[in-house]
């Protein structure tokens, strides 16, 4: 997952600068290890020539006598849940050999998932320090959870499987040992240290994990013992936990290690499995989220981050997060934020907050000094100070905000020995600020003014930052709301993800031993094991059937709180794209007796609108109980902007909402009773259908204070119009498609290649949405077709063991190729940033993806891509780009 900043950081741009396309490394970037496919075989029952012992050996029997040469990575038998191998090949033939090979059902390319980096950490080393959050236990408070300890109810007999770095187990809140009567009563680790994602796992029988820390802060926000000196208790924090490890030290994990952890897990017996781990993606079809889906369809409990993409925009949930029937899990802002005070003397005033968790090591009272006394100068220290100005070391400096960056106000005030600065905001706000490695930090306008002011009426100000007592709990202005950096949906297939939020901004819990004991951090990360707890006290008290694992993502849903957008009155829900079915509350989980089904009302797009829906509310109290029903909007997330690329986030809400008809929207059911609700759904009138506004909202379900609700997610527009190749230049400033050669210049015209050295075309593009369906060609060089796209004016030589198809048919198949050189099925869109996911990069080899040399000869490249729910036969589905003239030219062929 790709780690985004908590709090806006003031004086970061958003808006990149174009990527020099020269810089692009000639080499294919695509998210799948290549050479390595999970592949998922038929029961032994289907296969033709059975005579072998098991499936697995039916495959390798079989690829044996077809000459494939492969490596088994890793066996997979969970009758039922999944059948296969992952396997690695030798050559590209091999590939062509294995999709023909009888009893092969599905193969899938290995995605790789970075780690889960948090989004913020930091060590807390004695509850004295000023970084523990006075109210360390407000996350229980907003979800209901401290009522439920109240009552006894804290996960007993339930066991939690949490994939992830593993467990610092010898901590003394989690139970100090490692095995059965233990809190961490097993697990496995799946890796050891030295895995880095690219290399062989090395497993062990132990977990312990005491060189990363990401799931030692999992472990403790489920699990956490009460009675340590911090004051916190993990959710659930009598369950037992199995640890099941998938990251070594540094370096990122593949599918294939997931899966086998999913299959453990549920081999071990666990109740619940959780993943605060995850790439973006948008798509439902990567093995560990059909894996991830198949074990929750069985009535296990599977929570699973939804990612921290949100300054990506929407369609950009991650996997295996987006597995359909997984709990894909959104993060909600603690209340508070923990920041220092300062003091004045010298004028009257009160402790002034600054925007810091830690206190500045300043230890010594110093003078303050302004560069402008006036405190309506806008471009204050913007430019270099005249030599007559005083010297400003041993000062602190204030200044105000304002027509250039922070750092390069400080960097003027260094030039005359100035290091400490207080920067005064020029407006209402107050976040944390970018100011590299400088000692600067933001303070209020108001409080800016006044030393501004009290300096120019003569007063000799000193300054104070006390070491201790000195944290102040400032509310945080977007407490209670969505995590900016939670991921939005929905999937590109329309699946409601998030599902539910869950407190993940700010949280303090435990770190291993040698890395600090306990610590805060933030992101999904953290969202995620709060549900996986939540969902262990449910079972704990409902009992751990599989229908009540089923229906508890229904039960979380329903019972969710509905989360704004702002604090500012009038301002609509946020997009339930963003916070799923609301914050959870596990209380109500537990304790409602209104019992209301299905809690997800899918709509998906105009073309196949399903503006009827039908859900039930079911009395399980012991009194009669009368409901009314009320519509209630949330902010119509316009996903698209008018350049066809996504809306980055926080994605822009509108009040154009939904409008929706109810058969009842008052009635009385007896104790047991049930009464069946249809709704008719209208799309807002006045959305524009370009931007994709995807509208949601609740229906809520309310008697008394007993209040439930009901989902509903819509796209006004069609997904098959949704443009899927960015063809502008916004990001490299040259459009895209493009082919660049060895020197990193785009090919205009006609080019030979002699594909020696680094003398390779590569194909670069950029999805603006994903894409079911990528496919590029070699087609002959006056080839009449014309392209929708119009042309502007690894180690490489081996091929990259892509999968193609075989002929789709239709008008698609009309087309006529030579041979096809690269297919990606399912990939998700591109984003902005260049340093993660900002574009796809294809090296093209003198072969075919099936390994087949070419020969020498003049082609072009043929382009295409998929339009969400187009038809893979037919052409004009597809977006295509038809490249100049590439020549083979290798000497000697
Ligand atoms: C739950 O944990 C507490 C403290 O760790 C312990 O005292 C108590 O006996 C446990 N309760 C059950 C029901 O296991
Ligand atoms: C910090 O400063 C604020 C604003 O003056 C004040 O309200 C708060 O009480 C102070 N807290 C501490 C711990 O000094
Ligand atoms: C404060 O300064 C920033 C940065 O120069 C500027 O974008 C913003 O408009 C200013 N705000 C006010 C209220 O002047
Ligand atoms: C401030 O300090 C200067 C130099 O130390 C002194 O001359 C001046 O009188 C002081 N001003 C006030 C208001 O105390
Ligand atoms: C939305 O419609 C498309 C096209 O029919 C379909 O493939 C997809 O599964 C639907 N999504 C859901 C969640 O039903
Ligand atoms: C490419 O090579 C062919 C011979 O294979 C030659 O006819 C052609 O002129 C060359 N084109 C360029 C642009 O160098
Ligand atoms: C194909 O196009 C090339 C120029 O791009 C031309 O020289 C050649 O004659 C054409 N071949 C056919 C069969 O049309
Ligand atoms: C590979 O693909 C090319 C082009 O479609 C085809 O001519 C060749 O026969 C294929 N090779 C194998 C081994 O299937």
């Amino acid at each position: 997952m790709k780690s985004n900043l908590l709090w806006a950081v003031l004086g970061a741009s958003s808006v990149l600068a174009s990527v020099p396309i020269s810089s692009v490394k000639r080499v294919t970037n695509l998210p799948t290890v290549p050479n390595k496919f999970i592949v998922e075989v038929d029961s032994l029952s289907n296969i033709p020539s059975k005579r072998s012992a098991s499936p697995h050996e039916a495959l390798y029997d079989s690829l044996r006598k077809r000459a494939v040469r492969f490596k088994v990575d890793k066996e997979f038998n969970s009758q039922g849940l999944f059948v296969g191998a992952a396997l690695t090949l030798n050559t590209a033939q091999d590939v062509a050999q294995l999709k023909d090979t009888p009893g092969v059902k599905a193969i899938r390319p290995v995605r790789t998932f970075a780690r889960p980096n948090p989004v913020k950490v930091q060590v807390v080393k004695d509850p004295k320090d000023p970084a523990v959050p006075p109210d360390s236990e407000s996350t229980h408070i907003l979800t209901g959870v401290d009522r439920l300890h109240a009552q006894g109810i804290t996960g007993s007999g339930v066991t939690i499987g949490i994939i992830d770095t593993g467990i610092d187990y010898t901590h003394p809140s989690l139970g100090g040992a490692f095995g059965p009567g233990h809190k961490v009563i097993g697990g496995f680790d799946l890796v050891g240290d030295a895995y880095t994602g690219t290399n062989t796992p090395v497993p062990d029988p132990d977990p312990l994990d005491q060189c990363a820390g990401h799931g030692t802060h999992v472990a403790g926000i489920i699990g956490a013992d009460p009675g340590n000196p911090f004051g916190i208790s993990g959710v659930a924090y009598n369950a037992s936990i199995a640890a099941y490890r998938v990251f070594g030290c540094n370096g990122f994990v593949t599918d294939d290690v997931i899966v086998d952890a999913l299959l453990r897990g549920v081999a071990d017996g666990v109740d619940i499995l959780t993943m605060s781990l995850g790439g973006a993606d948008g798509w439902t079809e990567s093995s560990s989220s059909v894996v991830s889906s198949r074990i929750a369809a069985t009535g296990k409990i599977v929570t699973i981050a939804a990612g921290n993409d949100g300054a990506s925009g929407a369609w950009y949930t991650s996997s295996p997060g987006n597995g359909i029937n997984a709990i894909s899990v959104a993060s909600l802002d603690n209340t508070n934020i923990l920041l220092q005070n300062l003091t004045v003397q010298g004028v009257q005033h009160n402790p002034i907050t600054y925007q810091s968790t830690f206190p500045f090591p300043v230890l010594q009272t110093l003078p303050l000094i302004a560069i402008s006394k006036d405190p309506t100068v806008v471009d204050d220290a913007c430019n270099p100070l005249p030599d007559d100005s005083p010297d400003l070391t041993g000062f602190v400096v204030l200044v105000r905000r304002g027509s250039c960056t922070f750092v390069q106000k400080l960097t003027n005030l260094e030039a005359k020995g100035g290091t400490i600065a207080l920067i005064y905001d020029n407006g209402s706000g107050f976040s944390a600020i970018d100011v590299g490695q400088f000692t600067a930090t933001l303070i209020q306008a108001q409080d800016g003014v006044d030393l501004a002011n009290a300096l120019a009426g003569g007063a000799n100000i000193t300054v104070t930052f006390p070491q201790t007592d000195a944290s102040t709990n400032f509310p945080d202005p977007n407490g209670g709301l969505i995590s900016s950096f939670t991921s939005y949906g929905p999937s590109n297939d329309f699946f409601f993800k998030p599902a539910v939020a869950a407190p993940g901004g700010n949280i303090l819990s435990t770190l291993p031993v040698n890395l600090g004991v306990f610590g805060i951090e933030s992101g999904t990360s953290m969202a995620t094991p709060f549900v996986a707890g939540s969902a262990a006290l449910i079972l704990s008290v409902k009992g751990k059937t599989p229908a009540v694992g089923r229906s508890l993502r229904t039960l979380l849903e329903t019972t969710a709180q509905s989360v704004p957008s702002t604090h500012t009155d009038g301002d609509p829900l946020q997009t339930l794209t963003q916070q799923g079915a609301g914050l959870i509350n596990v209380f109500d989980a537990i304790h409602t007796t209104t019992i209301v089904s299905p809690a997800e009302l899918v709509l998906n797009d105009t073309a196949h609108f399903k503006g009827t829906q039908q859900f039930t509310v079911r009395n399980s109290g012991r009194s009669a109980k009368t409901y009314k029903l009320t519509h209630v909007p949330a902010g119509t997330a316009v996903t698209v902007q008018p350049n066809g690329l996504a809306s980055e986030g926080p994605v822009p809400l509108s009040t154009d909402f939904a409008s929706v008809v109810l058969s009842s929207s008052s009635f009385t059911l007896r104790p047991g009773q049930t009464q069946t609700i249809t709704a008719r759904f209208t799309p807002p009138a006045k959305a524009d259908a370009t931007t994709f506004p995807v509208f949601s909202g609740f229906i809520q379900i309310a008697s008394g204070s007993d209040v439930t609700h009901v989902s509903y997610v819509g796209l006004k527009g069609t997904l098959k119009d949704k443009q899927v190749v960015d063809t502008s230049d916004e990001f490299f400033g040259v459009a895209t498609p493009a082919i660049i050669d060895a020197g990193g210049n785009i090919q205009e015209g006609a080019h030979n290649y002699s594909f020696l050295v680094q003398d390779f075309p590569t194909l670069i593009f950029r999805l603006a949405f994903g894409s079911p369906l990528v496919r590029a060609d070699l087609v002959d060089q006056n080839i009449t077709f014309v392209p929708t796209i119009q042309s502007r004016a690894i180690n490489p030589l081996s091929p990259s063991f892509t999968f193609p198809h075989p002929n789709k048919g239709g008008t698609f198949s009309q087309v006529k190729i030579i041979g096809t050189l690269a297919e990606l099925d399912f990939i998700p869109r591109n984003n902005e940033d260049p340093n993660d996911n900002g574009f796809y990069s294809v090296t093209v080899p003198p072969a075919f993806a099936n390994g087949t040399a070419i020969a020498n000869g003049l082609y072009r490249f043929l382009f295409r891509a998929l339009k969400v729910t187009g038809n893979p036969t037919n052409e004009a589905d597809y977006e295509s780009w038809l490249s100049p003239i590439v020549g083979f030219n290798q000497p000697g062929k």
